[in-house]
């Protein structure tokens, strides 16, 4: 059995590079897709989002959604405090400018939300829908500690499609296809800081 080294703190598959041996071919892993979320909560006065990649339906009846989120991100506090948050599904046209702003900074040091006037959902979280398909208002049942990362499983309690259009795509930027994908830009081969 090869063992796998994973490094000190392995956050997303991209930065899986280091623990690719003869068995294990790292880049196997973009053959998973996924879309892109702005992941938004709430805490008191101040509105946070963040992007995320790590969400998956995974039963339907009833219907359960899992969202992973880093701890060293604020989201995950804010999202263990209040038990609530919408994911907003991101389309394919949405500017880079989103990623930068939602997925390179920090909740803890700024506010991503200063200046605008948002729409919201009947729980008080914001939605966006002028880059989205459609948001889910979901509810915390359980979280599961995978140390570096939550695991919240979740009902939805909320949820519209404002357009059926294409998602934007989580995976390798080396696949032809996706490099049509905002002219190529680097978003999935990101390394957090
Ligand atoms: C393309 C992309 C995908 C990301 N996916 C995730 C994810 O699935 N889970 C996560 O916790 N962070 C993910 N991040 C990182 C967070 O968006 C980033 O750390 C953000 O600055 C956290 O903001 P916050 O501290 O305000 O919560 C992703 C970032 C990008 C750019």
């Amino acid at each position: 059995m090869p063992v796998l080294r994973a490094g000190k703190e392995q956050m997303y598959m991209n930065n899986a590079d280091d623990i690719t041996n003869e068995e294990f071919d790292t880049k196997s892993l973009y053959q998973i897709g996924y879309g892109l979320y702005v992941l938004t909560t709430r805490d008191g006065d101040k509105d946070n989002g963040c992007i995320v990649n790590t969400v998956m339906q995974v039963t339907s009846t009833p219907p359960l959604i899992a969202v992973v989120v880093s701890k060293q991100n604020y989201t995950c506090g804010l999202i263990q405090k209040t038990g609530k948050l919408n994911i907003n599904s991101l389309s394919e046209s949405t500017p880079f400018e989103v990623f930068k702003h939602f997925g390179y900074q920090s909740g803890k040091d700024t506010d991503k939300f200063a200046g605008y006037s948002p729409e919201r959902s009947a729980n008080g979280l914001i939605i966006l829908p002028k880059h989205t398909v459609g948001y889910l208002s979901l509810e915390v049942e359980r979280e599961l500690d995978f140390g570096t990362h939550i695991q919240f499983m979740c009902t939805p309690v909320e949820g519209k499609l404002f357009r059926m259009t294409i998602f934007a795509p989580y995976a390798s930027t080396e696949l032809p296809i996706l490099n049509r994908f905002n002219g190529g830009a680097a978003i999935s081969r990101f390394k957090p800081k």
